[in-house]
């Protein structure tokens, strides 16, 4: 296995979120190809408030300890799959507020995106990616769009169909690629 370090970062906070299932499923998909080591990261358990640093993220003089240990976290790996859901033709509040929280650890890094939602959370992904382009974050090709009326069971019980499959794996693929791709470039950039 490479040294690749990939979060998954669980985008909503809400009780009853469909988007826990969705991220321990891409967690032990992608740990079962054995390449890389794909960890949970829930924002649930990382509480910021609203934005309240006093200095832009891209200073990185933070004076918060809610952001030091939100920068800590994020720091230490090569690539996201942000998993979100599609709020109001956006991606949710909470998980804009953490990404506005850092700059420096999100650059010169790699992004997939796995959305769910009512039409597979399409118009998420393609905030998220504006948002990415704007921290210098290669996102990549293939994004993941479940529907909550194809991959659940009653609109309750996460149950993704095999259609889902190859998508995943085509993800995985590009998002390992550019992950272990940038490592270099960062490490220059560090020196
Ligand atoms: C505030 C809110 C806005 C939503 N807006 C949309 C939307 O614009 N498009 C869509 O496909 N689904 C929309 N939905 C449905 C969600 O995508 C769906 O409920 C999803 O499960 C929410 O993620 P969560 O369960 O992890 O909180 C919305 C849900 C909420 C709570």
């Amino acid at each position: 296995m490479s040294d690749l370090r990939i979060a998954v970062i669980l985008g909503t906070t809400r009780p009853g979120r469909r988007g826990e299932a969705v991220a321990q499923w891409i967690v032990e998909r992608g740990n079962a190809r054995d390449t890389a080591r794909y960890e949970l990261v829930d924002l649930a358990d990382y509480p910021l408030p609203h934005l309240d640093e006093v200095n832009s993220a891209k200073m990185g003089q933070y004076e918060g300890e809610h952001t030091k240990t939100w920068s800590a976290v994020i720091d230490q790996y090569d690539g996201f799959v942000f998993v979100t859901p599609e709020y109001n033709a956006s991606i949710s509040g909470v998980l804009k507020n953490a990404i506005d929280y850092l700059y420096a650890e999100w650059t010169n890094k790699a992004a997939a995106f796995a959305s769910y939602g009512v039409n597979g959370g399409m118009r998420a992904v393609q905030q998220l990616r504006t948002i990415a382009s704007e921290l210098e974050l290669a996102g990549v090709r293939q994004s993941l769009n479940l529907s909550v009326f194809a991959d659940w069971q009653e609109f309750t019980t996460f149950a993704p169909g095999a259609h889902n499959d190859p998508t995943l794996e085509t993800m995985f693929g590009q998002l390992e690629s550019w992950a272990g791709a940038l490592q270099p470039l960062r490490a220059g950039v560090a020196a």
